[in-house]
Protein backbone atom coordinates (compact mmCIF):
# COMPACT_ATOMS: atom_id res chain seq x y z
CA UNK A 1 0.00 0.00 0.00
CA UNK A 2 1.36 3.17 -1.08
CA UNK A 3 2.18 5.61 1.89
CA UNK A 4 -0.36 8.85 1.91
CA UNK A 5 0.37 11.40 -0.28
CA UNK A 6 -0.74 14.64 -1.59
CA UNK A 7 -1.22 14.92 -5.16
CA UNK A 8 -2.99 17.93 -6.94
CA UNK A 9 -4.91 17.16 -10.16
CA UNK A 10 -5.60 19.73 -12.96
CA UNK A 11 -9.18 20.18 -14.94
CA UNK A 12 -12.74 19.80 -14.01
CA UNK A 13 -13.65 16.98 -16.56
CA UNK A 14 -14.94 13.34 -16.58
CA UNK A 15 -11.10 12.17 -16.79
CA UNK A 16 -10.10 14.19 -13.80
CA UNK A 17 -12.51 12.92 -11.74
CA UNK A 18 -11.81 9.48 -12.65
CA UNK A 19 -7.65 10.07 -12.02
CA UNK A 20 -9.08 11.94 -8.71
CA UNK A 21 -11.17 8.76 -8.20
CA UNK A 22 -8.46 6.16 -8.84
CA UNK A 23 -5.50 8.32 -7.07
CA UNK A 24 -8.10 8.27 -3.77
CA UNK A 25 -8.35 4.18 -4.17
CA UNK A 26 -4.32 3.65 -4.23
CA UNK A 27 -3.98 6.09 -0.86
CA UNK A 28 -3.12 9.38 -2.14
CA UNK A 29 -4.80 12.92 -0.66
CA UNK A 30 -5.84 14.35 -3.53
CA UNK A 31 -6.94 18.37 -4.31
CA UNK A 32 -8.26 19.16 -7.66
CA UNK A 33 -8.63 22.41 -9.33
CA UNK A 34 -10.83 23.17 -10.12
CA UNK A 35 -12.64 19.98 -10.18
CA UNK A 36 -16.89 19.55 -9.90
CA UNK A 37 -19.40 18.37 -7.84
CA UNK A 38 -18.15 15.03 -7.98
CA UNK A 39 -14.48 15.21 -7.10
CA UNK A 40 -15.77 17.31 -3.91
CA UNK A 41 -17.20 14.64 -2.69
CA UNK A 42 -13.86 12.31 -2.74
CA UNK A 43 -11.12 15.26 -2.91
CA UNK A 44 -10.48 18.89 -1.86
CA UNK A 45 -11.84 21.00 -4.85
CA UNK A 46 -9.30 24.54 -5.10
CA UNK A 47 -10.98 27.27 -7.43
CA UNK A 48 -8.41 27.57 -9.90
CA UNK A 49 -7.95 26.42 -13.46
CA UNK A 50 -5.12 25.53 -15.83
CA UNK A 51 -4.47 28.61 -17.20
CA UNK A 52 -3.39 30.17 -14.17
CA UNK A 53 -0.10 28.70 -13.74
CA UNK A 54 1.58 30.92 -11.38
CA UNK A 55 -1.18 30.19 -9.09
CA UNK A 56 -0.94 26.15 -9.10
CA UNK A 57 2.49 26.85 -8.83
CA UNK A 58 1.51 28.73 -5.22
CA UNK A 59 -1.03 26.09 -4.48
CA UNK A 60 1.55 22.96 -5.32
CA UNK A 61 4.51 25.08 -2.86
CA UNK A 62 2.04 26.00 0.00
CA UNK A 63 0.05 23.04 0.41
CA UNK A 64 3.42 20.57 -0.23
CA UNK A 65 2.33 19.05 -3.22
CA UNK A 66 4.43 15.89 -3.95
CA UNK A 67 3.09 15.24 -7.49
CA UNK A 68 0.99 17.47 -10.25
CA UNK A 69 -0.69 15.43 -12.62
CA UNK A 70 -2.44 17.48 -15.52
CA UNK A 71 -5.43 16.38 -17.47
CA UNK A 72 -6.64 18.39 -20.50
CA UNK A 73 -4.20 19.37 -23.14
CA UNK A 74 -4.36 23.41 -22.84
CA UNK A 75 -2.51 23.81 -19.76
CA UNK A 76 0.20 21.47 -21.37
CA UNK A 77 0.90 23.24 -24.72
CA UNK A 78 1.04 26.59 -22.74
CA UNK A 79 4.04 25.22 -20.51
CA UNK A 80 2.68 23.96 -17.49
CA UNK A 81 4.94 21.31 -16.81
CA UNK A 82 8.09 23.50 -17.94
CA UNK A 83 7.21 25.85 -14.98
CA UNK A 84 6.10 23.60 -12.40
CA UNK A 85 9.63 21.78 -13.29
CA UNK A 86 11.71 24.87 -12.69
CA UNK A 87 10.13 25.79 -9.52
CA UNK A 88 10.99 22.09 -8.49
CA UNK A 89 8.21 20.73 -8.15
CA UNK A 90 7.17 17.34 -9.92
CA UNK A 91 4.49 17.11 -12.63
CA UNK A 92 3.53 14.28 -14.86
CA UNK A 93 3.10 15.42 -18.75
CA UNK A 94 4.61 16.42 -21.47
CA UNK A 95 6.39 20.04 -21.42
CA UNK A 96 5.42 22.58 -24.24
CA UNK A 97 7.68 21.42 -26.62
CA UNK A 98 6.74 17.87 -26.59
CA UNK A 99 3.07 18.49 -26.36
CA UNK A 100 3.06 19.97 -29.89
CA UNK A 101 2.61 16.58 -30.27
CA UNK A 102 -0.89 17.08 -29.88
CA UNK A 103 -1.06 21.18 -30.10
CA UNK A 104 0.76 21.08 -34.00
CA UNK A 105 -0.36 18.68 -36.30
CA UNK A 106 2.65 19.89 -38.62
CA UNK A 107 4.90 18.73 -35.77
CA UNK A 108 3.36 15.62 -35.57
CA UNK A 109 3.79 14.89 -38.84
CA UNK A 110 7.59 15.65 -38.60
CA UNK A 111 7.90 13.30 -36.10
CA UNK A 112 5.77 10.45 -37.45
CA UNK A 113 8.22 11.26 -40.75
CA UNK A 114 11.41 10.86 -38.51
CA UNK A 115 10.02 7.59 -36.95
CA UNK A 116 8.66 6.42 -39.94
CA UNK A 117 5.22 5.46 -38.65
CA UNK A 118 2.84 5.08 -40.68
CA UNK A 119 -0.09 8.09 -41.48
CA UNK A 120 -2.29 9.38 -44.19
CA UNK A 121 0.01 10.92 -47.12
CA UNK A 122 -0.43 14.81 -46.64
CA UNK A 123 0.21 18.28 -47.90
CA UNK A 124 0.93 21.50 -45.77
CA UNK A 125 0.51 24.46 -46.70
CA UNK A 126 1.27 28.22 -45.29
CA UNK A 127 -1.92 30.09 -46.49
CA UNK A 128 -5.11 29.12 -47.43
CA UNK A 129 -4.70 30.57 -50.76
CA UNK A 130 -2.07 27.81 -51.29
CA UNK A 131 -4.30 25.14 -50.32
CA UNK A 132 -7.06 25.96 -52.87
CA UNK A 133 -4.41 26.76 -55.62
CA UNK A 134 -3.45 22.90 -54.46
CA UNK A 135 -7.09 21.47 -54.67
CA UNK A 136 -7.65 22.94 -57.67
CA UNK A 137 -5.18 21.79 -59.50
CA UNK A 138 -5.24 18.06 -58.20
CA UNK A 139 -7.64 15.24 -58.81
CA UNK A 140 -11.14 15.35 -57.42
CA UNK A 141 -10.48 12.80 -54.72
CA UNK A 142 -11.65 12.77 -51.10
CA UNK A 143 -9.03 14.64 -48.13
CA UNK A 144 -9.21 15.89 -44.95
CA UNK A 145 -8.29 19.66 -44.43
CA UNK A 146 -6.31 20.12 -41.23
CA UNK A 147 -5.99 23.43 -39.29
CA UNK A 148 -2.22 23.10 -37.72
CA UNK A 149 -3.01 24.20 -34.31
CA UNK A 150 -5.21 23.54 -31.52
CA UNK A 151 -8.85 24.14 -32.72
CA UNK A 152 -10.80 22.88 -29.58
CA UNK A 153 -11.52 19.19 -31.94
CA UNK A 154 -13.41 21.71 -34.37
CA UNK A 155 -10.12 22.45 -36.80
CA UNK A 156 -10.71 18.98 -38.81
CA UNK A 157 -12.82 18.36 -41.92
CA UNK A 158 -13.23 15.14 -43.25
CA UNK A 159 -14.46 16.02 -47.07
CA UNK A 160 -15.81 13.40 -49.84
CA UNK A 161 -14.57 15.99 -52.51
CA UNK A 162 -13.00 19.06 -54.19
CA UNK A 163 -15.78 21.33 -53.42
CA UNK A 164 -15.90 20.36 -49.74
CA UNK A 165 -12.46 20.84 -48.97
CA UNK A 166 -12.53 24.13 -50.48
CA UNK A 167 -15.72 25.00 -48.71
CA UNK A 168 -13.90 23.54 -45.75
CA UNK A 169 -10.76 26.27 -46.54
CA UNK A 170 -13.64 28.82 -47.03
CA UNK A 171 -14.71 28.25 -43.24
CA UNK A 172 -11.27 27.99 -41.76
CA UNK A 173 -10.28 31.47 -43.45
CA UNK A 174 -13.34 33.26 -42.09
CA UNK A 175 -14.13 32.08 -39.32
CA UNK A 176 -11.82 34.07 -36.22
CA UNK A 177 -11.72 31.00 -34.21
CA UNK A 178 -9.35 29.54 -36.45
CA UNK A 179 -6.92 32.57 -37.00
CA UNK A 180 -4.69 31.41 -35.05
CA UNK A 181 -4.91 27.43 -36.19
CA UNK A 182 -4.99 28.57 -39.59
CA UNK A 183 -0.86 29.38 -39.73
CA UNK A 184 -0.50 26.16 -41.04
CA UNK A 185 -3.02 23.84 -43.27
CA UNK A 186 -2.41 19.74 -44.23
CA UNK A 187 -4.39 18.43 -46.69
CA UNK A 188 -4.38 14.62 -46.10
CA UNK A 189 -5.63 11.29 -47.71
CA UNK A 190 -8.66 10.12 -46.59
CA UNK A 191 -8.08 7.13 -44.89
CA UNK A 192 -11.30 4.26 -44.56
CA UNK A 193 -11.40 1.79 -41.50
CA UNK A 194 -12.07 0.97 -37.68
CA UNK A 195 -10.90 3.60 -36.04
CA UNK A 196 -9.39 2.79 -32.51
CA UNK A 197 -7.36 4.51 -29.51
CA UNK A 198 -4.55 3.34 -28.16
CA UNK A 199 -2.96 5.31 -25.14
CA UNK A 200 0.46 4.89 -23.45
CA UNK A 201 2.03 5.83 -20.67
CA UNK A 202 5.26 7.15 -21.24
CA UNK A 203 8.51 8.66 -19.10
CA UNK A 204 10.50 9.52 -22.65
CA UNK A 205 12.39 5.96 -22.74
CA UNK A 206 9.79 3.22 -21.71
CA UNK A 207 6.48 2.77 -22.67
CA UNK A 208 3.32 1.12 -20.89
CA UNK A 209 0.78 0.17 -23.71
CA UNK A 210 -2.45 0.36 -22.12
CA UNK A 211 -5.66 -1.62 -23.15
CA UNK A 212 -7.04 -0.72 -26.65
CA UNK A 213 -10.14 1.65 -26.58
CA UNK A 214 -12.86 2.51 -29.09
CA UNK A 215 -14.45 6.02 -28.57
CA UNK A 216 -17.66 7.64 -30.24
CA UNK A 217 -16.80 11.09 -31.83
CA UNK A 218 -20.40 11.68 -33.39
CA UNK A 219 -23.36 13.29 -31.27
CA UNK A 220 -26.02 10.73 -32.40
CA UNK A 221 -26.21 6.97 -32.33
CA UNK A 222 -24.99 5.42 -35.80
CA UNK A 223 -22.09 7.31 -35.64
CA UNK A 224 -24.79 10.03 -37.19
CA UNK A 225 -24.50 14.07 -36.48
CA UNK A 226 -22.10 16.76 -35.64
CA UNK A 227 -17.93 15.71 -33.95
CA UNK A 228 -18.36 15.93 -30.11
CA UNK A 229 -15.32 15.37 -27.08
CA UNK A 230 -16.81 12.03 -27.02
CA UNK A 231 -20.10 10.47 -26.38
CA UNK A 232 -19.08 6.90 -25.06
CA UNK A 233 -16.24 4.64 -24.71
CA UNK A 234 -15.01 1.09 -24.09
CA UNK A 235 -12.84 -0.82 -23.26
CA UNK A 236 -10.82 -3.56 -24.56
CA UNK A 237 -11.69 -3.06 -28.30
CA UNK A 238 -11.69 -6.51 -30.04
CA UNK A 239 -11.14 -4.48 -33.18
CA UNK A 240 -7.38 -4.71 -31.50
CA UNK A 241 -6.30 -8.54 -30.89
CA UNK A 242 -2.88 -8.87 -28.29
CA UNK A 243 -1.04 -9.36 -32.16
CA UNK A 244 -2.43 -6.02 -33.70
CA UNK A 245 -1.50 -4.46 -30.38
CA UNK A 246 2.00 -5.77 -30.47
CA UNK A 247 2.24 -4.17 -33.74
CA UNK A 248 1.03 -0.99 -33.04
CA UNK A 249 3.26 -0.82 -30.01
CA UNK A 250 6.19 -1.78 -32.12
CA UNK A 251 5.29 0.23 -35.63
CA UNK A 252 3.53 3.43 -33.62
CA UNK A 253 4.29 4.21 -30.21
CA UNK A 254 7.98 3.51 -29.93
CA UNK A 255 9.01 4.49 -32.70
CA UNK A 256 7.31 7.93 -31.67
CA UNK A 257 8.81 8.11 -28.55
CA UNK A 258 12.23 7.45 -29.92
CA UNK A 259 11.75 10.17 -32.66
CA UNK A 260 10.46 12.72 -30.06
CA UNK A 261 13.79 11.73 -27.76
CA UNK A 262 16.19 12.40 -31.08
CA UNK A 263 14.68 15.43 -32.05
CA UNK A 264 15.48 16.27 -28.12
CA UNK A 265 11.80 16.87 -26.86
CA UNK A 266 11.71 13.90 -24.59
CA UNK A 267 8.05 13.01 -24.07
CA UNK A 268 6.89 12.21 -20.13
CA UNK A 269 3.15 11.45 -20.01
CA UNK A 270 0.16 10.10 -22.19
CA UNK A 271 0.72 8.88 -25.12
CA UNK A 272 -2.32 8.77 -26.82
CA UNK A 273 -2.52 7.36 -30.38
CA UNK A 274 -5.93 8.09 -32.16
CA UNK A 275 -5.47 5.74 -35.35
CA UNK A 276 -7.33 4.21 -38.41
CA UNK A 277 -6.81 0.26 -39.05
CA UNK A 278 -6.49 0.36 -43.06
CA UNK A 279 -6.83 -2.43 -45.06
CA UNK A 280 -2.60 -1.68 -45.30
CA UNK A 281 -2.53 -1.42 -41.19
CA UNK A 282 -2.44 0.71 -38.91
CA UNK A 283 -2.50 4.00 -39.69
CA UNK A 284 -2.08 7.06 -37.20
CA UNK A 285 -4.64 9.77 -37.03
CA UNK A 286 -3.75 11.82 -34.72
CA UNK A 287 -1.55 11.97 -31.23
CA UNK A 288 -3.02 13.68 -28.34
CA UNK A 289 -0.63 14.70 -25.11
CA UNK A 290 -2.92 13.16 -22.45
CA UNK A 291 -5.61 10.74 -21.58
CA UNK A 292 -8.61 10.37 -23.84
CA UNK A 293 -11.81 11.56 -22.54
CA UNK A 294 -14.14 9.34 -21.82
CA UNK A 295 -11.70 7.07 -22.88
CA UNK A 296 -9.56 7.30 -19.36
CA UNK A 297 -12.92 6.64 -17.20
CA UNK A 298 -13.42 3.44 -19.20
CA UNK A 299 -9.66 2.68 -18.73
CA UNK A 300 -9.03 3.22 -14.86
CA UNK A 301 -12.18 1.58 -13.86
CA UNK A 302 -10.25 -1.74 -15.16
CA UNK A 303 -7.30 -0.81 -13.53
CA UNK A 304 -6.71 -3.00 -10.17
CA UNK A 305 -2.86 -1.64 -9.50
CA UNK A 306 -1.96 1.61 -8.45
CA UNK A 307 -1.72 4.55 -10.87
CA UNK A 308 -0.14 6.96 -8.34
CA UNK A 309 2.70 4.23 -9.20
CA UNK A 310 2.89 4.73 -12.86
CA UNK A 311 2.91 8.19 -12.75
CA UNK A 312 5.23 8.49 -9.87
CA UNK A 313 7.64 6.40 -11.92
CA UNK A 314 6.97 8.34 -15.50
CA UNK A 315 7.39 11.29 -13.52
CA UNK A 316 11.29 10.07 -12.10
CA UNK A 317 12.26 8.18 -15.57
CA UNK A 318 11.96 4.91 -14.10
CA UNK A 319 9.43 3.28 -15.64
CA UNK A 320 11.45 0.37 -16.74
CA UNK A 321 11.23 -0.32 -12.84
CA UNK A 322 7.65 -1.04 -12.84
CA UNK A 323 5.71 -4.23 -12.89
CA UNK A 324 3.32 -3.65 -15.39
CA UNK A 325 -0.43 -3.11 -14.48
CA UNK A 326 -3.24 -5.12 -13.61
CA UNK A 327 -6.51 -5.17 -15.44
CA UNK A 328 -9.39 -6.52 -14.39
CA UNK A 329 -10.63 -9.74 -16.63
CA UNK A 330 -13.89 -8.15 -18.29
CA UNK A 331 -14.59 -5.29 -20.11
CA UNK A 332 -16.08 -1.50 -19.69
CA UNK A 333 -18.33 0.54 -21.06
CA UNK A 334 -18.52 4.70 -20.27
CA UNK A 335 -21.59 6.56 -21.29
CA UNK A 336 -21.92 10.30 -21.90
CA UNK A 337 -25.16 11.44 -20.49
CA UNK A 338 -25.24 15.25 -22.35
CA UNK A 339 -27.33 18.45 -22.00
CA UNK A 340 -29.91 19.58 -24.29
CA UNK A 341 -28.63 20.99 -26.91
CA UNK A 342 -24.86 19.92 -27.02
CA UNK A 343 -22.66 19.77 -28.87
CA UNK A 344 -24.38 23.21 -29.86
CA UNK A 345 -25.11 25.94 -27.30
CA UNK A 346 -26.57 24.56 -23.97
CA UNK A 347 -28.26 25.54 -20.81
CA UNK A 348 -26.34 25.00 -17.28
CA UNK A 349 -28.04 24.56 -14.15
CA UNK A 350 -30.54 22.18 -14.30
CA UNK A 351 -31.12 19.83 -11.42
CA UNK A 352 -30.05 15.98 -11.63
CA UNK A 353 -31.73 13.15 -9.55
CA UNK A 354 -30.92 9.76 -9.22
CA UNK A 355 -27.06 10.09 -8.77
CA UNK A 356 -27.47 7.70 -6.07
CA UNK A 357 -29.30 5.26 -7.60
CA UNK A 358 -27.27 5.32 -10.25
CA UNK A 359 -24.21 4.57 -8.12
CA UNK A 360 -25.62 1.98 -6.47
CA UNK A 361 -26.16 -0.15 -9.87
CA UNK A 362 -23.85 -3.36 -9.68
CA UNK A 363 -20.35 -1.83 -11.26
CA UNK A 364 -21.04 1.48 -12.28
CA UNK A 365 -19.51 4.37 -10.95
CA UNK A 366 -20.68 8.02 -12.03
CA UNK A 367 -18.21 10.14 -13.34
CA UNK A 368 -18.99 13.65 -13.05
CA UNK A 369 -17.89 15.81 -16.19
CA UNK A 370 -19.68 19.00 -15.93
CA UNK A 371 -21.60 19.84 -12.57
CA UNK A 372 -21.37 21.79 -9.36
CA UNK A 373 -23.19 22.30 -6.50
CA UNK A 374 -25.84 24.59 -5.50
CA UNK A 375 -27.14 24.84 -2.16
CA UNK A 376 -26.58 20.79 -1.61
CA UNK A 377 -28.16 19.67 -4.98
CA UNK A 378 -26.15 18.59 -8.33
CA UNK A 379 -26.36 21.08 -11.11
CA UNK A 380 -25.68 20.63 -14.56
CA UNK A 381 -22.67 22.93 -15.43
CA UNK A 382 -21.47 22.31 -19.27
CA UNK A 383 -22.07 20.28 -22.73
CA UNK A 384 -20.86 16.36 -21.13
CA UNK A 385 -22.62 15.92 -17.50
CA UNK A 386 -21.44 12.91 -16.83
CA UNK A 387 -19.94 9.89 -17.67
CA UNK A 388 -21.60 6.51 -16.60
CA UNK A 389 -19.44 3.84 -16.43
CA UNK A 390 -19.79 0.47 -15.68
CA UNK A 391 -17.51 -2.98 -15.52
CA UNK A 392 -18.80 -6.13 -16.34
CA UNK A 393 -17.56 -9.72 -17.34
CA UNK A 394 -17.87 -9.33 -20.46
CA UNK A 395 -18.81 -6.26 -23.08
CA UNK A 396 -22.65 -7.06 -23.34
CA UNK A 397 -22.61 -6.70 -19.50
CA UNK A 398 -20.88 -3.68 -19.00
CA UNK A 399 -23.07 -2.26 -21.18
CA UNK A 400 -26.54 -3.21 -19.98
CA UNK A 401 -25.34 -2.24 -16.45
CA UNK A 402 -23.76 1.28 -17.51
CA UNK A 403 -27.55 1.61 -19.18
CA UNK A 404 -28.97 0.65 -16.39
CA UNK A 405 -26.99 3.29 -14.34
CA UNK A 406 -28.27 6.00 -16.79
CA UNK A 407 -32.02 4.97 -16.76
CA UNK A 408 -31.87 6.18 -12.71
CA UNK A 409 -30.29 9.58 -13.73
CA UNK A 410 -32.96 12.47 -14.54
CA UNK A 411 -32.34 16.25 -15.46
CA UNK A 412 -34.51 18.36 -17.52
CA UNK A 413 -33.10 17.57 -21.48
CA UNK A 414 -30.81 15.01 -20.45
CA UNK A 415 -29.80 12.50 -23.27
CA UNK A 416 -27.48 10.08 -24.39
CA UNK A 417 -26.32 7.64 -27.25
CA UNK A 418 -28.08 4.25 -26.93
CA UNK A 419 -25.40 2.14 -29.21
CA UNK A 420 -22.14 2.94 -26.90
CA UNK A 421 -20.29 -0.60 -27.81
CA UNK A 422 -22.70 -1.80 -30.47
CA UNK A 423 -20.40 -2.22 -33.06
CA UNK A 424 -17.53 -4.04 -30.99
CA UNK A 425 -20.46 -6.04 -29.85
CA UNK A 426 -21.20 -7.13 -33.75
CA UNK A 427 -18.40 -7.69 -34.44
CA UNK A 428 -17.89 -10.30 -31.41
CA UNK A 429 -20.89 -11.86 -32.93
CA UNK A 430 -20.01 -12.15 -35.90
CA UNK A 431 -16.49 -13.92 -35.38
CA UNK A 432 -16.82 -15.55 -33.06
CA UNK A 433 -14.60 -17.05 -30.48
CA UNK A 434 -11.78 -17.83 -32.07
CA UNK A 435 -11.19 -14.46 -34.00
CA UNK A 436 -9.78 -12.82 -30.51
CA UNK A 437 -8.14 -12.82 -26.93
CA UNK A 438 -11.18 -11.69 -24.98
CA UNK A 439 -8.72 -12.57 -21.93
CA UNK A 440 -6.13 -10.73 -23.26
CA UNK A 441 -3.70 -12.01 -21.03
CA UNK A 442 -0.49 -9.15 -20.40
CA UNK A 443 2.16 -10.46 -22.57
CA UNK A 444 5.58 -9.94 -22.32
CA UNK A 445 8.22 -7.54 -21.20
CA UNK A 446 10.54 -6.96 -24.50
CA UNK A 447 13.53 -4.84 -25.18
CA UNK A 448 13.37 -3.55 -28.78
CA UNK A 449 16.52 -2.21 -31.57
CA UNK A 450 17.38 0.98 -29.52
CA UNK A 451 17.62 -1.14 -25.92
CA UNK A 452 15.10 0.19 -24.22
CA UNK A 453 12.51 -1.38 -22.04
CA UNK A 454 9.22 -1.90 -23.38
CA UNK A 455 6.18 -3.12 -21.37
CA UNK A 456 3.76 -4.94 -23.33
CA UNK A 457 0.38 -5.25 -21.31
CA UNK A 458 -1.96 -6.88 -23.65
CA UNK A 459 -5.94 -5.72 -23.12
P1 LIG B 1 -7.93 14.47 -35.64
O1 LIG B 1 -8.18 15.61 -34.70
O2 LIG B 1 -6.78 14.68 -36.56
O3 LIG B 1 -7.93 13.12 -34.99
O4 LIG B 1 -9.24 14.36 -36.50
C1 LIG B 1 -10.52 14.22 -35.91
C2 LIG B 1 -11.28 13.11 -36.59
O5 LIG B 1 -11.29 13.32 -38.00
C3 LIG B 1 -10.64 11.75 -36.41
O6 LIG B 1 -11.05 11.17 -35.21
C4 LIG B 1 -11.15 11.01 -37.61
O7 LIG B 1 -12.47 10.54 -37.40
C5 LIG B 1 -11.20 12.07 -38.66
N1 LIG B 1 -9.97 12.08 -39.48
C6 LIG B 1 -8.83 12.76 -39.25
N2 LIG B 1 -7.90 12.51 -40.18
C7 LIG B 1 -8.45 11.63 -41.03
C8 LIG B 1 -7.99 10.97 -42.24
N3 LIG B 1 -6.78 11.20 -42.75
N4 LIG B 1 -8.85 10.13 -42.84
C9 LIG B 1 -10.09 9.89 -42.35
N5 LIG B 1 -10.58 10.49 -41.25
C10 LIG B 1 -9.78 11.35 -40.59
N1 LIG C 1 -12.39 11.56 -26.67
C1 LIG C 1 -11.42 12.15 -27.50
C2 LIG C 1 -10.41 12.94 -26.83
O1 LIG C 1 -10.33 13.01 -25.62
O2 LIG C 1 -9.60 13.57 -27.52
Amino acid sequence: MTQSRRVLVIGSGGREHAIAWKLVRDGAEVLVAPGNAGTAAIAENVPLTGDDIPALVALAQSRAIDLTVVGPEAPLVAGIVDVFTAAGLRIFGPTAKAAQLEGSKLFCKQILHRGDVPTAMFEEFRSIARAREYLLAREDVPVVVKADGLAAGKGVFVCKDRSAAVAALDTLSSDPQFATATTGILIEERLDGIEVSVMAITDGRTIITLPPLQDHKAAYDGDEGPNTGGMGAYCPTPFVGAELLTEIESRILVPTVHALRRAKVPFQGVLYAGLMLTAQGPKVLEFNARFGDPECQSLLVRLESSLLELFDAATDRRLDSVEPPVWCAGASAAVVMAAEGYPGPIEKGRPIRGLLAAAGVAGVQVFHAATRSVAGAVVSDGGRVLAVTALGDSLAKAKLQAYAGVREIRWQGAWCRKDISDKALAFEWATAADAFDPDGTPDSIATDAGGDTMLGVGQ
